[in-house]
């Protein structure tokens, strides 16, 4: 007579790795040529006697294999989402999300400047930061042992050609007027060095915007209307701008630019020290002799510059009151920009 060995079962069972597997067993032990169908079939040939012992063996055999062939399933179902009970793993759990990463506050603030520029018709042009002292001085018309060197103290490099690691972008003035014929309309987003004692204002690296243009008849006129909008740009359009005389040895006249304050709105508040006005870059008419120096005819052409450091402005824009929280890297300043 057939016979089914249900401790076999549960190990087959047991070891079944797959649904497909499962199904197989299942086939094998419940299917309508399966080992149960075949102890049903001997039933009709049984004595009265046998029938009923017989029929009921077969009968809860067939619900205990069942019965594990379900229990097995629901196990393998789960596990190919992920294991379920029992295997140690909440399924419950929140996933780990990711999280976007974003461009720096200094570098949102550069491509936003710079874009303002693009719009008018400015070129983005990038320069090296080891530069020759031709280029951040004496092509500047700032001479060897001028006093004027001191604003722009400098960490020079242990060369026997005097590099030196740039102290502002303006020496990218000299190199794309030497490499170009005007007309030029050109801006420089760029690091430069100071050896400053750091503070709340002060670091030895920040970065700074040149911008310049250069052709016939250009005149102070076209750098207050481009700083303008400008300004405007990044600050919103109800500032008020001034020009204040100033004086940088590359440019002739000089002046400083301020805008109104946009703490106070002109009234005098603590971040402009009262005055109403905050300074945010310096200007003026490229000077004749930064002409000479790069091969440009000044009688031809006239031209305007500008720098402006770009922590400052962003530290203005976003009122953040220490130059040093753009460099600590720390994720709970970072992720507000
Ligand atoms: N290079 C000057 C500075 O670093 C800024 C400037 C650029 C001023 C161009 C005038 C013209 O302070």
């Amino acid at each position: 007579m057939p016979d089914i060995d249900i401790t076999q079962v549960k190990l087959d069972i047991e070891k079944a790795g797959s649904l497909t597997e499962l199904e197989e067993l299942r086939v094998k032990y419940l299917g309508r040529k399966g080992l149960i169908a075949d102890m049903m079939s001997v039933i009709p040939s049984l004595s009265k006697e046998e029938k009923g012992p017989f029929g009921q063996k077969a009968n809860s055999l067939k619900n205990q294999i069942k019965e594990l062939l379900d229990e097995k399933q629901k196990t393998l179902a789960g596990g190919s989402i992920a294991k379920g009970k029992g295997s140690g793993i909440d399924i419950g759990m929140p996933g780990i999300a990711q999280e976007l990463g974003r461009a720096h506050p200094i570098t949102q603030v550069i491509d936003e400047i710079c874009s303002i520029f693009v719009r008018m018709g400015f070129q983005v042009v990038e320069g090296p930061e080891i530069e020759t002292e031709f280029n951040n001085f004496t092509g500047l018309n700032i001479p060897l042992e001028h006093p004027s060197r001191d604003a722009f103290d400098t960490f020079y490099l242990n060369t026997a050609d005097k590099l030196l690691l740039r102290s502002h972008t303006s020496p990218v003035q000299i190199r794309a007027m030497r490499a170009n014929k005007p007309p030029l309309a050109i801006v420089v987003p760029g690091r430069v060095y100071r050896p400053d004692a750091v503070d709340a204002s002060h670091l030895f690296m920040f970065h700074q915007i040149e911008g310049f243009m250069v052709d016939k008849d250009i005149k102070f006129s076209d750098l207050k209307g481009i700083l303008e909008v400008f300004a405007k740009g990044i600050f919103g359009k109800d500032i008020k701008m001034r020009f204040r005389p100033h004086f940088f040895p590359f440019t002739e006249p000089s002046a400083e630019v301020d805008i109104s304050c946009i703490i106070c709105k002109g009234k005098g508040c603590s971040v402009c020290g009262r005055k109403g006005w905050l300074e945010i870059l310096g200007s003026g008419m490229i000077h004749p002799n930064v002409f000479n120096h790069v091969g440009y005819d000044p009688k031809k052409y006239t031209g305007f510059a500008f720098g402006m450091g770009v922590e400052r402005i962003a530290m203005l824009k976003y009122g953040i009151n220490d130059i040093r929280l753009f460099f600590e890297n720390d994720l709970r300043f970072l992720k507000q920009f």
